[in-house]
């Protein structure tokens, strides 16, 4: 035999035995989707998979990051003491929501270093509901009852995610949400209490966020190519058209509450689906503001960029300090 066919041999045999490798990680991973089982990180997973996850775990982490932007423009401003330490709260909650989900993402093989070049390049997305201003203080409310209420609704399937680590931040994450949910809901219904003037501002702002929010489902069924594939793969638990839906079935007997309209003339009970129709939702704002051009899309970018700078002195002490603990380490 010459050394050609040897090593042709070999490389056969060697490609044999990583298809067959591969075959055998493919049935244990259909096998653990089909049983409702957890995917964990070094565990055998098809790369679609895999870069979905990295696509919507990023997304969702730079999203948490993003949206500490606009509620940070009212600390200084809260109304009390009181309410400044929980917007404060709050808005640390959602630093701790980014870096859960950025350390959960490290787990497929992307560095954190990449996913905030990724960010500050203008190269990966966040949710598009944190290109919207912030104008008044009952914005805070409206945030928390709608915006964080959205995010519960997307969020609490997603504790079943078949990823493990994304489903384990899930758990976490929810149970902060719950809180910021009612604590924009109780904002709304002091507001409601208070003046003609301060029912006005609530009202106005759960004008201005209601259809935001409920975009942050996602665009339609119909127009959703991506939706079933993360279905199937248990990524997923409901559509958007499904989850927008359970939704507003939560908000209505929460707006009677609190005296607000829900600004959709067309939303009614129907009967015979057991759900709410409602009015169109105008994807072209969502399709301009998902391309950049939502009203604070460039400031939100430029803030994200200037305080990766500020904080370039602590990345560099930090990494200086990490190298002469394990010299130290070395040494011994
Ligand atoms: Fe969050
Ligand atoms: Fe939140």
């Amino acid at each position: 035999m010459t050394t050609t066919q040897q090593d042709t041999g070999q490389h056969a045999e060697h490609d044999a035995r990583l298809d067959a490798e591969e075959a055998a990680g493919r049935e244990r991973f259909d096998d653990l989707i089909a049983a409702d089982s957890r995917v964990e990180p070094r565990d055998w997973m098809p790369d679609d998979y895999r870069r979905t996850l990295i696509r919507q775990m990023s997304q969702h982490a730079n999203s948490e990051i993003i949206g500490m932007q606009p509620e940070a423009n009212w600390i200084t401003r809260a109304p009390s003491l009181k309410r400044k330490a929980i917007l404060m709260a709050k808005v640390q909650d959602e630093a701790g929501h980014g870096l859960y989900l950025y350390s959960a993402t490290q787990t497929l093989g992307i560095t954190r270093d990449e996913m905030t070049e990724q960010l500050i390049a203008g190269k990966a997305r966040y949710s598009s509901i944190f290109n919207y201003p912030t104008v008044s203080w009952a914005d805070m409310g409206a945030i928390g009852w709608l915006v964080d209420g959205a995010a519960i609704c997307n969020q609490v399937p997603l504790c079943r995610a078949s990823y493990a680590p994304y489903g384990r931040a899930m758990v976490r994450i929810c149970k902060e949400e719950s809180f910021h949910q009612r604590q924009g809901f109780e904002i709304l219904l002091s507001l409601m209490r208070g003046t003609t003037a301060q029912q006005q501002l609530a009202q106005d702002a759960v004008n201005r966020w209601y259809w935001p929010s409920l975009m942050m489902f996602g665009p339609p069924d119909d127009d959703s190519p991506n939706s079933a594939r993360s279905m199937a793969w248990k990524i997923k638990r409901f559509s958007n058209d499904e989850l927008r839906q359970r939704f507003v079935g939560m908000l209505v007997p929460q707006a009677e509450v609190l005296g607000v309209t829900l600004p959709d003339p067309d939303l009614r009970w129907n009967e015979e689906r057991q759900a709410y129709d409602l009015g169109p939702i105008d994807w072209t704002e969502f399709n301009e503001v998902l391309s950049g051009r939502g009203p604070c899309n460039a400031q939100r970018m430029q803030r994200r960029r200037e305080a990766h700078e500020d904080g370039r002195w602590v990345r560099e002490a930090a990494a200086a300090y990490a190298a002469k603990q394990s010299g130290r380490v070395a040494a011994a």
